[in-house]
């Protein structure tokens, strides 16, 4: 240490050195946990609502429907609904190297933040720092075993949460979720310019809650707009009142509308490994 920095400077100097070799510790630790994951995959949007949670949950069980391993890891810390949707009654298991085995449902292994609520109707109010170790803490210690897709449930819009996310994560890419009336609204767009100044590859844009009521087209013009590929549109359908199980399960139009998606996922990801 420079001998001429009173000590103050000093402390300051070694505050700094310790807290970048924590985080520096911690991402090693977080890229271990997710070494035997082939591609991790963010479904996200600027605002809530929009379907992320249906899209990432049908999205994985029709990946697992086709034979891959498939995890799926909610995020949301405000909105974990990922388990209400899986109908998920068991906890992790803690395995004898204290690392969390995440339970089973729909041939999806499935992790998620509502895991650790005292209560479901508890709102889950974090400031900054508690949320960026509580989501590193969650990463490091999940053991995912060897999975060829993560689909992650990202929160909401472009706060620190999805920030942390993003970073800590190494995705391979995201399915950025739009409605038909989201073409006016400059959300979108942020969200998207934002996943891009972090270098990670948006896989391309799926427009939900098509039809008579909303419309449709925006989300493909909204695509084309960005420069991004669009990976299909799904309809509104009272298919998706029936929560006993994914609703991929329970309609085959709904099934054909998320094999397309998935495919242009696959896609994807094929020309992301050549363009490395
Ligand atoms: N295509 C659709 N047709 C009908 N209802 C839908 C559709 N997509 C989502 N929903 C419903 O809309 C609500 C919000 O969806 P959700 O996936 O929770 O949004 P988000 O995760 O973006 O907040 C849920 O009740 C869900 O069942
Ligand atoms: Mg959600």
């Amino acid at each position: 240490m420079n001998p001429e920095m009173n000590p103050q400077q000093q402390a300051q100097a070694r505050a700094r050195i310790e807290s970048m070799k924590q985080q520096f510790e911690q991402k090693r630790a977080i890229t271990d946990a997710l070494s035997q994951i082939k591609h991790k995959v963010g479904v996200y949007s600027g605002k809530g609502g929009v379907g992320k949670t249906t899209i990432a949950v049908n999205l994985a069980v029709s990946l697992a429907m086709d034979g891959a391993n498939v995890g799926i890891l909610d995020v949301d810390i405000d909105c974990p609904n990922v388990v209400r949707a899986l109908k998920i009654a068991e906890q992790p298991v803690i395995s004898e190297d204290r690392q969390m085995v995440p339970p089973e449902r729909f041939g999806v292994k499935v992790m998620s933040m509502a895991f650790f609520q005292q209560d479901e109707e508890e709102a889950i109010i974090w400031r900054g720092p508690m949320v960026h170790n509580a989501i590193n803490q969650f990463l490091q210690s999940t053991e995912w075993g060897e999975l060829d897709y993560l689909v992650i449930d990202l929160p909401p819009g472009t706060s620190d949460a999805p920030l942390t996310i993003m970073q800590s994560l190494d995705l391979d890419g995201f399915v950025v979720v739009t409605t038909p009336q989201e073409l006016a609204q400059i959300d979108a767009k942020r969200s998207i310019n934002m996943i891009r100044k972090l270098n990670v590859n948006v896989l391309g844009m799926v427009e939900n809650f098509c039809g008579e009521i909303f419309g449709k087209g925006s989300g493909e013009e909204l695509a084309k707009e960005m420069g991004l590929e669009f990976l299909g549109r799904i309809q509104m359908k009272a298919d998706y009142l029936d929560t006993s199980k994914p609703t991929v399960l329970n309609s085959n139009a709904v099934l054909e509308e998320f094999r397309h998606i998935a495919s242009g996922v696959q896609s994807g990801l094929a020309e992301g490994v050549e363009a490395d």
